[in-house]
């Protein structure tokens, strides 16, 4: 998905060794008691919005993997996110030259072009941003007035100064570094944050003073909300508490749940699962959460009608990336039966015609089994306009040994519930898809 996003988990990685040396001096958040004279809410639902204007781009959408996970970036890789941006900044100039004259401009199927945030305020009174959540990270940093304004230009940002809560941490800073020199740093508040109808209080901001590289990029988006686990925040000498892990003991129950949507926006419940939204029986399987990610193990894997094979498929829960990622032996299986499919340098990835039919992919939670459509294994059209589209599932291989990650192309297929009792757990569910 976005750069942002993927900011993170590389410091996190990098300083994980230095992180877990330290004596686990983790503050505690306060959850608002009433302050409004409202009674605690131990549950929120919340819905995302649709980002204006955002144009996907399914080789971006590795590249940014890439840096998220640490795996070296291919040339190649790098030619195709600068091609294809180049084929959308051609068709975007064209399509506008168009609207001014009287042909339409070229329709796009809008289900592929779509991408999602989260609202969420900051502060009293309450500053909104629109935030990533991202399972796949631990940090909850954001776009602040500390930065020049030439980086905060065209979106919104974290004033801490017009916050009459915010307090700010002494001597505490973040730092996340990606290759390629991106990265983000800069300074830890306090501050009331609100999700939904949950309120915590003295929830740790880490406002950035300092935003480079290709986070740059992406103006729908003014920060990440972290969700993977505490053990990975990256603010120092002393880390931080995910808003999950500061709003846990009070929440109703001590999980969150995801249902991501396809073309639309979705929903994030804290502190309960809502029946609704699920079919049948929620499928749990254990969460190795010693990285700090909610690693779990696929029990394997089939292709359209094909068999089922069962196999052990270690990966992660990312709500923050867009892709699935495999490893090569399934990603070949699934596209040998997908008419002229090809991997595709140029483009960053396998890609087919827009027109090919796809068979569902099946993957297993223990003895339950969960099916992705063929829609939605379509990530988007290579670039605006395209009759190629880009593939929702991709080689894994680069990602390192356990490296499978469940983005969203496979996470809106089902209801997610992120339990985070101690051992965790995650939870899937079959919905009902349009
Ligand atoms: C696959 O490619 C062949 C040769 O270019 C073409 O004739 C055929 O129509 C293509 N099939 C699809 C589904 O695009
Ligand atoms: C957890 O997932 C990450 C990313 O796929 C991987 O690098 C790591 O080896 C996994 N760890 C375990 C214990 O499975
Ligand atoms: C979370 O996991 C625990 C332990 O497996 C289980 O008892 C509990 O019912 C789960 N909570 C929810 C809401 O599913």
């Amino acid at each position: 998905m976005v750069t942002v996003s993927h900011i993170a988990l590389v410091t996190a990685l990098g300083t994980l060794g230095l992180i877990s040396a330290l004596p686990p001096r983790i503050r505690t958040a306060q959850v608002d008691q009433g302050a409004s004279g409202k009674p605690f809410n131990g549950r929120a639902t919340l819905r995302q919005v649709s980002r204006p204007n955002y144009r996907l781009n399914g080789a971006r959408a590795v590249y940014q993997a890439y840096l998220k996970y640490g795996a070296p970036v291919p040339d190649h890789l790098l030619r195709a996110v600068a091609y294809t941006d180049s084929l959308n900044a051609a068709a975007a100039s064209a399509g506008a030259k168009r609207d001014t004259g009287s042909a339409p401009a070229n329709p796009v199927n809008p289900e592929y072009d779509q991408a999602y945030i989260t609202p969420v305020t900051i502060g009293t009174p309450p500053q909104t941003l629109d935030l990533d959540f991202d399972t796949g990270s631990s940090d909850l940093w954001v776009f602040s007035s500390l930065q020049p304004t030439s980086e905060v230009e065209g979106r919104q940002f974290y004033s801490p100064d017009a916050s009459a809560t915010s307090e700010q941490l002494d001597g505490q800073t973040f730092s996340i570094e990606y290759a390629e020199g991106s990265g983000a740093r800069g300074v830890v508040y306090t501050d009331y944050v609100t999700v939904g109808e949950l309120t915590v209080q003295g929830q740790a901001v880490e406002a950035a003073e300092h935003v480079s590289g290709t986070i740059t990029d992406e103006k729908n988006i003014h920060g990440l909300l972290g969700l993977g686990f505490s053990e990975i925040n990256t603010v120092t000498p002393e880390r931080q508490l995910t808003f999950f892990d500061s709003a846990l003991p009070n929440l109703d129950e001590p999980v969150f749940a995801a249902d991501l949507k396809a073309g639309k926006a979705g929903t994030y419940d804290f502190g309960f699962i809502d029946e609704d939204k699920y079919t049948g029986e929620i499928a749990y399987t254990a969460v190795d959460p010693t990285q700090g990610f909610w690693n779990f193990t696929s029990s394997g894997y089939g292709v359209g009608t094909g068999d089922f094979s069962e196999s052990q498929i270690k990966g992660i829960a990312d709500t923050g990336g867009s892709l699935l990622f495999l490893p090569t032996q399934v990603v070949t299986e699934y596209y040998s039966q997908v008419e002229n499919a090809t991997t595709d340098a140029e483009y960053g990835g396998y890609v087919f015609p827009c027109d090919a039919a796809l068979p569902p992919f099946v993957f297993g939670i223990e003895s339950a089994r969960f099916t992705i459509p063929p829609a939605y294994m379509i990530y988007g059209h290579v670039y605006s306009g395209s009759q190629i589209c880009f593939g929702g599932l991709q080689d894994g291989s680069a990602m390192g040994e356990a490296g499978s990650i469940w983005g969203t192309a496979a996470l809106r297929a089902v209801y997610v519930v992120f339990n985070g009792t101690s051992p965790p757990a995650i939870g899937f569910a079959n919905k009902p898809l349009e």
